[in-house]
């Protein structure tokens, strides 16, 4: 059974640390990718203009797992650094929101991810790769995608093999959708503004149905807000927004949680997507948990209830 908000075990009996993930789904395995926050919350240190609460960067995890019931630990795939205060990865700064997708021509495994100095004010995207989806992921290096400041972002992956990133940008204020180039290594140079000055995080985007759908936090640091969805007959826009999936007692804070990611379910009846989310815990950012619930899906109306505990079973009744 899943259930929400409870400690998550991984196999080894140990909470899984994989927040702001995403999972790919690859020759019948799950991958969860996602910020290991497995240490003690940092004060602000001196000098560096931190204004929020953070630990040190260790790295993205990964973990593997065939019934999204049991998740083995594969390890932290891309590692922090720990003695160059220069470098990206850097312990110091912000690897946060990794997303990984799979690059059929390459036959590489591409990780994105946020990375940002603990002011928030270096707003890059990192890329890495590797032959493996349990890594070792080789740092490529981050930039501003299309210039443009980036923070909050996912990847999408279009039925047609291309690839987008999917940005806060202009401090937060405007979201940008930018196709990937072949090799998903890079932007191409082309981005839409979508959502102009709404102050959009968190995005997470699926396909169903010939109907894109966007869910988004809104901004207000660990702090849970309210959900947000919109749709589109194509990847880039026209982006209609639909209001507040969630529904019932704390739908107005996303159950306590903030989107990630939404994952579609293999085998299953279309239209089954799991909303991952995370339930930040501020003071003690290693503590905490995750949000998976079922969604419901009826022509281009989302819905998302809250369940104490729930199974995969939740979608062969629909069938
Ligand atoms: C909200 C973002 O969605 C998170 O990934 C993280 O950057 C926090 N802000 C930091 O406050």
């Amino acid at each position: 059974m899943l259930e929400p908000g409870a400690i998550w075990l991984d196999t080894d009996g140990a909470p899984i640390q994989a927040h702001g993930g995403g999972v790919l789904y690859r020759n019948g395995t799950y991958y969860w990718y996602g910020e290991n926050k497995n240490a003690e919350n940092v004060a602000d240190p001196a000098g560096t203009g931190a204004f929020l609460d953070r630990v040190d960067v260790i790295g993205v995890s990964c973990y593997s797992s065939q019934d999204l019931l049991h998740w083995k630990n594969e390890g932290v795939v891309l590692p922090a650094v720990a003695d160059d205060p220069a470098q990206d990865l850097h312990s110091g700064k912000v690897a946060e929101r990794p997303k990984v997708l799979y690059n059929v021509q390459t036959g590489k495994y591409v990780l994105w991810l946020h990375i940002d100095t603990a002011d928030y004010k270096y707003a890059r995207t990192g890329v890495a790769v590797s032959d493996q989806p349990t890594g070792p992921f080789e740092y490529l290096g981050s930039f501003r995608p299309n210039g443009a400041e980036s923070r909050d972002m996912t990847l999408f992956q279009d039925e047609d093999g291309v690839a987008y990133l999917i940005y806060s940008a202009e401090w937060n204020a405007t979201t940008y959708i930018a196709p990937l180039t072949d090799d998903y290594l890079s932007t191409r140079g082309e981005f839409v503004r979508v959502f102009e000055q709404q102050y959009r995080e968190a995005p997470a985007v699926f396909k169903h149905e010939d109907q894109y759908f966007m869910v988004t936090s809104g901004c207000s640091g660990w702090a849970p807000n309210e959900a947000q969805y919109a749709v589109a007959p194509t990847v880039q826009r026209p982006w209609t927004v639909m209001g507040n999936p969630c529904v019932g007692p704390d739908a107005d804070k996303t159950f306590h949680a903030q989107s990630t990611f939404v994952l579609p379910v293999a085998g299953k009846a279309p239209g089954s997507f799991i909303f991952m989310a995370d339930r930040w815990n501020n003071k003690n950012l290693r503590d905490s948990r995750y949000v998976w619930l079922p969604m419901q899906i009826e022509d281009d109306r989302l819905t998302i209830h809250w369940r104490d505990r729930w199974d995969l079973s939740e979608f062969e009744q629909r069938l």
